[in-house]
């Protein structure tokens, strides 16, 4: 095991009706809040009324900022960096998915910082200190909640940037908010979450039991309320198991102590950077062909992927093939794209070219096996 330290500062807020705490909660940190917030999911569920109302209740003012679009952008980042100069906001309140919260997370970095907020993005300077923010979670994926991540596009580069300070102070996680999801966000969202484990239970660090076993009940769980949660979308003890099981798989718990990888995040942001396509889809694309294309560097990983994940037998190469397998096929079940192909995009063989180089522009990718530009293209081919 690799030594480590861990510290996620986000309060976790759980459970039925927690949306209507946020006004009291936000008294023990501001007055005055940036209300952040999507294209209108939240309007049509009636979860902004409930807001609106708590707010109110608790004496805290605000100040909106909707219009966050998936794979969020940098030009709404820019239009909250100044109102909440202009306007004296000391305090960002997201509310929706990861693409808002990313979205308020780059509105904090980007306040304090002197020149251009894309700079932190693009990697000139890192992030040292941002507003805080706090979330009300509408939709299980991104682990933006809990995570020190937040992700933004800016014509056809999508970066991130990274700092503790950017973990949220905290997170209100209501799994009935998650009832309205459509069938195909919640399964790009449960796509999402297992990638976010795969990228740390792939790893070349030995001696790592606890968070192993971590791994592997986590994604177990994951992958049998998937599927209740796809036929029952009301099912409120099943949407609450897939909506921890994704602040969990990307909170930093199940990384400690073993170096992670994060190759096929990179690959697939340069699909949804290009295309403006889900990021849990790209994602049941790409993994499962980084799978194929590394899974020699440690077999029996693999084949204890295939018995502990998925419950095949065996001891051999067939057995960690299969459990490879078994990952594109529940992706397939669950509604995702799981080839290029099936994206009707047109990807041509010079645009993967491309975004192979863009992947590749701050150096080789991965950890498990490091990918160069030329890897990173034969994974776009392999996932074609
Ligand atoms: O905009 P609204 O109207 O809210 O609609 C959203 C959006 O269209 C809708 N939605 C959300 N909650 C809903 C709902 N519709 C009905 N009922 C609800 N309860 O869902 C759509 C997708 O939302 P989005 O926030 O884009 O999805 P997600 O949470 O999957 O976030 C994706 C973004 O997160 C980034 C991704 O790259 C992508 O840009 N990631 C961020 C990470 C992080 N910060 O740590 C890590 C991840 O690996 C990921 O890269
Ligand atoms: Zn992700």
């Amino acid at each position: 095991m690799e030594n480590f330290q861990f510290q996620c500062a986000t309060k976790i807020i759980f459970g039925r009706d927690t949306e209507n705490l946020v006004g009291e909660e936000l008294k023990n940190h501001t007055k005055k809040v940036l209300l952040h917030y999507g294209s209108g999911s939240i309007k049509k569920t009636g979860l902004y009324d409930k807001i609106i109302k708590s707010l109110n209740d608790a004496g805290i003012t605000y100040v909106e900022l909707s219009g966050v679009v998936p794979n969020p952008r940098a030009e709404l980042v820019y239009e909250g960096i100044e109102l909440c100069k202009k306007e004296g906001i000391k305090f960002i309140l997201a509310v929706g998915g990861g693409s808002v919260i990313d979205s308020a997370k780059a509105i904090a970095a980007g306040y304090y910082y002197e020149g251009d907020f894309w700079d932190q993005f693009e990697g000139k300077s890192q992030v040292e200190k941002a507003l805080p923010i706090a979330t009300i979670l509408t939709l299980p994926a991104a682990g933006s909640e809990a995570s020190p991540a937040s992700v933004v596009s800016k014509g056809n580069r999508k970066l991130a940037i990274m700092a503790d300070c950017l973990r949220p102070v905290f997170s209100i996680l209501n799994p009935e908010l998650t009832f309205t999801l459509p069938a195909y966000q919640t399964a790009a969202g449960v796509t999402d979450m297992m990638a976010h484990i795969f990228e740390r239970y792939f790893t070349n660090t030995k001696n790592v039991d606890v968070t192993d076993k971590l791994c592997e009940a986590v994604l177990r769980s994951i992958i049998k309320n998937a599927k209740i949660v796809l036929k029952e979308e009301k099912n409120y003890d099943a949407r609450a198991e897939i909506m921890w099981a994704g602040t969990l798989a990307h909170n930093g718990l199940l990384g400690t102590g073993r170096v992670e990888d994060w190759a096929t995040h990179r690959i697939e942001h340069e699909l949804s950077a290009f295309y403006d396509i889900t990021h849990g889809a790209g994602l049941a694309i790409i993994f499962p062909a980084w799978m194929k294309y590394t899974y020699k560097q440690d077999m029996n990983k693999f084949i204890q992927f295939a018995i502990e994940v998925w419950g095949i037998p065996g001891n051999d190469e067939e057995t960690a093939l299969a459990g490879i397998a078994a990952t594109k096929e529940f992706f397939r079940k669950i509604g995702m794209p799981i080839a290029i192909s099936e994206l009707n995009l047109d990807v041509k063989e010079e645009d993967m070219q491309k975004m192979a180089e863009y992947a590749t522009k701050f150096g080789e990718l991965g950890s498990f096996v490091k990918l160069g530009s030329k890897e990173v293209f034969d994974i776009y081919k392999l996932a074609e």
